[in-house]
């Protein structure tokens, strides 16, 4: 394996400033250095609330080492024993273990025989689509399955309604052995699920107080069906620890994390609404879902921490390259000057593919013989880069040596700094989620969920839809 110091992700902010894409957008070095107390602010605050509160997150490269034995040995058993894997999640509980799974598995993992696969299938079901659940049972053989149902409030609708309807099947196929069959990750001192688990007598794996569903990857959220999938979770660590040192200062210049969040800020103050992520890779397309969740939920706020108005927050957009260059690209050039695109590139791809020769009559063909499909992926990201820049739009690059492990831990704990710090800067709680909850309880009061009478009445009391403004 590579130095650490080879696998360092670099953050490249070129294309953010002035002599790349013009004075009226661009931002100058001044400016940047005019910004350097409200970095020091946001990370003196972000480094003393380290651990605390809701920033368990930020210890997590450094203080789960019982729980990641527990994890790579209840990871060994299942690998052996079970020829699926399903989590049952959604938001925090799902994003990451998907983002992580087509990260660094085979991009057609599931349809590779047992032998090449050599671990279990994998599925996350996060959604309460009717269709999709019975379509996952007529993949899947129940006794062969292990699931994992993923919740640390232990209350959420769709997840708990997921457990039920599997919980109902394993009962019924396999009675007191169902238990085998499940493993509940969730809080260990609040919510239903830790109950239901105890009585059931599940397994349990426990999402600390401190964590929030969307910092949570790096905790058994993530790390049990990352081990499962064979993947290795102490480099991940490993790689978080690292970015994690390479932030230890204020200095945007030196901390790519800070760098990261300053620029977006002062693209926010100045009308960039849209945080565009764009990764150059098919197995990177949700880590920009995964991101997208982070930014949105932690900075889409309408009071700050002192109860003034906030309605703040950029919308992160996901986008992949280079499928969206013929789909979004054209928005992203010509449209309205409210977005930062931020590409991810990846310097060595795990596979190589050249382009055969042929078509030699054709020379608007031929010309692409002899190349590589990696040379094109890459040019194509480099030519994107320089149809924005001649347009004078905001963008910029963080580059993965190469998709494993250990980068990806850089760059999950790259972005979740980032969030902390941006946060701070824009003065709000950037780990509540009030706007997600009011949803979830008007579920509830609509189900009838007991203590939720008055929110049922209120809902009753709203406005009823009109015909005539339906066609
Ligand atoms: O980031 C968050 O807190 C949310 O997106 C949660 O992860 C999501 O709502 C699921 O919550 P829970 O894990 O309690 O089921």
């Amino acid at each position: 394996m590579a130095k650490n110091s080879e696998l360092r992700l670099r953050f490249d902010f070129n294309n953010m400033m002035a002599d790349f894409i013009g004075e009226k957008e661009g931002f100058t070095v001044e400016e940047l250095n005019q910004s350097a107390k409200i970095c020091q602010d946001a990370f003196d605050t972000v480094q003393k609330n380290r651990g605390t509160g809701m920033m368990g997150w930020s210890e997590l490269p450094y203080n789960q080492d019982e729980v990641v034995t527990d994890i790579v040995a209840t990871a060994k058993n299942v690998r052996e024993n079970f020829k699926y894997f399903v989590v049952l999640g959604i938001g925090g509980s799902a994003l990451g273990p998907i983002a992580v799974f087509q990260a660094l598995k085979h991009l057609h993992y599931n349809d590779l025989s047992d032998e090449k696969r050599g671990g279990p299938k994998f599925y996350v079901e996060d959604n309460v689509d009717p269709e999709r659940m019975n379509a996952l049972f007529d993949v899947i053989e129940p006794e062969k399955t292990m699931f994992n149902v993923i919740t640390k409030s232990g209350s959420t609708s769709e997840t708990m309604s997921q457990y039920l309807i599997i919980w109902d099947m394993l009962k019924s196929k396999f009675g007191k052995d169902a238990k085998n069959h499940m493993i509940a990750t969730t809080s260990e001192n609040s919510g239903n699920l830790i109950k239901i688990a105890k009585e059931e007598g599940l397994k349990t794996f426990y999402i600390p107080d401190s964590v929030g569903g969307r910092f949570s990857e790096l905790c058994p959220v993530g790390l049990l069906p990352a081990a499962v999938l064979g993947i290795d979770i102490k480099t991940m660590l490993a790689g978080a620890a690292y970015m994690d040192k390479l932030c230890a200062t204020a200095d945007y210049k030196k901390n790519p994390a800070m760098a990261f969040a300053i620029l977006q800020y002062i693209a926010f103050n100045k009308g960039k609404n849209i945080s565009v992520m764009m990764p150059y890779a098919d197995s990177l397309r949700f880590m920009a879902d995964w991101y997208c969740q982070l930014w949105a939920e932690s900075l889409g706020k309408a009071v700050k921490k002192d109860g003034s108005p906030a309605f703040t927050g950029q919308t992160p957009v996901k986008s992949l390259g280079v499928t969206d260059q013929h789909s979004q690209v054209q928005l992203y050039t010509e449209g309205p000057f409210d977005k930062v695109v931020t590409f991810i590139a990846v310097d060595n791809y795990r596979s190589e593919v050249v382009i055969p020769n042929g078509c030699e009559q054709f020379p608007n063909v031929n010309f692409l013989c002899g190349h590589t499909m990696n040379e094109l992926i890459s040019t194509e990201m480099k030519a994107t880069e320089y149809a924005l820049c001649r347009k004078n739009r905001l963008n910029n690059t963080i580059y993965l040596p190469e998709v494993n492990e250990f980068t990806l831990g850089q760059f999950m704990f790259m972005l979740e700094l980032a969030t902390a710090y941006i946060g701070e800067m824009l003065g709000i709680d950037t780990y509540n989620q009030p706007g997600v909850e009011e949803g979830k309880n008007a579920t509830y009061a609509m189900f009838g969920r007991k203590g939720y009478e008055e929110k049922r009445q209120e809902l009753e009391n709203a406005p009823k839809k009109k015909e005539e403004f339906i066609c």
